[in-house]
């Protein structure tokens, strides 16, 4: 199936990745007919006046229908959510983004959408295969037996399953990808939900504006992760969307450092040493996590590729850029 006859609607457009999303599709010349998002428009990351931009609460099955109204495709990606800092102390809430999920299946399935585009995560995996620093990468079925990350994993996974089941008793193509922690320019990186590479970058911008020389890490720094640069999700979010598969796929790099390397690469684009005091009671989430690509490849002969310092320094001058942009008189 190719996306550029039909009409499309990106939920969650106010946020990180479905702001990008909205113009990496209109740059394709692909039909997006609406943006929607619960946020006031004055607060989204990014907009585009091309499209119909919606403020509505997806959590309601009334907006759900209205958004889905003559549209052929969904990129559902609305959630509340964020990085550790967020995910750790408020289940509940990451719960509820279920409403979303549900309603945004039934409006879907009611009007008539060809394609529904699922954004799930590698907080999905059983937190037993995460133990240790010294990573296996996850493969798809490491997700089953189930034990995901408290409250956002285990909404994420039954999630998957609604996709699943909606594909299977109604007919909904559905299409999931788990995404690794994702960053890049117009991402979050202060307020709570900012996600480890935002936030390092923040923090060492701040040290070396005041002339600090220390910078205080969430746990022992040793813990290990893989992030994908905001390009490399958005193509693969296409090409599975496209794609003939609708079993969920790793969307991830396979790039894996400890947090302290992760510091180290912030250091070295700054040009600056820090010291740094550990926050052993932070929260932490799991020890290591990594994507195996296998699936990937096989399937799209590609995987994210994009390297983590040449990410992080483009991410680096924008977060730097919107600092010094708020303090400038
Ligand atoms: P984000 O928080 O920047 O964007 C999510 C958007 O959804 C926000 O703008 C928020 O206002 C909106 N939203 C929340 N509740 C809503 C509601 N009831 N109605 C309408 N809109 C609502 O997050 P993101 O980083 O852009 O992530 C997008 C999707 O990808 C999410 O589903 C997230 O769970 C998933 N994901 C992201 C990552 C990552 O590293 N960024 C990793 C795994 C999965
Ligand atoms: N957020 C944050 N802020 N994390 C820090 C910091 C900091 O200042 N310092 C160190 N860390 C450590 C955290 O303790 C954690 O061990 C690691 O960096 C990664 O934290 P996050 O980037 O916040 O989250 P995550 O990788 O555990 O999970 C994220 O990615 C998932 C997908 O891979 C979350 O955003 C999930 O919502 C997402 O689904």
């Amino acid at each position: 199936m190719k996306l550029k006859d039909q009409r499309v609607l990106v939920c969650g457009a106010g946020g990180f990745i479905g702001g990008h999303l909205v113009n990496y599709l209109l740059n394709q010349g692909v039909n997006v007919v609406r943006a929607v998002d619960i946020k006031p428009l004055a607060d989204w990351h990014q907009s585009s006046p091309q499209v119909e931009n919606l403020v509505a609460d997806l959590g309601e099955l009334d907006a759900c229908r209205r958004s889905t109204r003559h549209v052929d495709i969904v990129f559902q990606l609305a959630a509340d959510m964020g990085g550790m800092g967020f995910i750790q102390n408020n289940k509940a809430l990451c719960m509820l983004s279920v409403l979303i999920n549900t309603h945004m299946l039934m409006a879907s399935r009611d009007s008539g959408v060809q394609r529904f585009f699922y954004a799930s995560s590698a907080c999905v995996y059983n937190a037993e295969k995460q133990k240790n620093a010294d990573v296996v990468p996850l493969k798809e079925e490491d997700a089953y037996p189930a034990m995901p990350e408290d409250g956002y994993g285990w909404e994420k996974l039954f999630s998957e399953r609604m996709c699943r089941h909606f594909q299977e008793d109604f007919g909904l193509e559905c299409r999931v990808a788990r995404f690794h922690n994702v960053y890049g320019p117009y991402g979050t990186y202060d307020g709570g939900r900012e996600k480890a590479p935002a936030a390092i970058c923040r923090k060492v911008i701040e040290a070396k504006a005041s002339g600090s020389n220390q910078i205080e890490i969430w746990g022992d720094g040793s813990q290990a992760r893989s992030f994908t640069y905001i390009d490399d999700c958005l193509w693969g979010t296409l090409a599975i969307l496209e794609g003939e598969s609708s079993d969920p796929i790793n969307l991830g790099s396979s790039e894996l450092v400890t947090i302290n390397q992760l510091v180290d690469i912030v250091q070295n684009i700054a040009g600056v040493t820090l010291e740094r005091t550990y926050r052993l009671d932070a929260p932490r989430g799991v020890n290591g996590r990594n994507s195996d690509n296998t699936k990937i490849l096989a399937y799209l002969q590609w995987e994210p590729s994009i390297p983590l310092y040449a990410g992080l320094t483009r991410t680096y001058e924008w977060i730097e850029s919107q600092m010094m942009a708020s303090v400038r008189p």
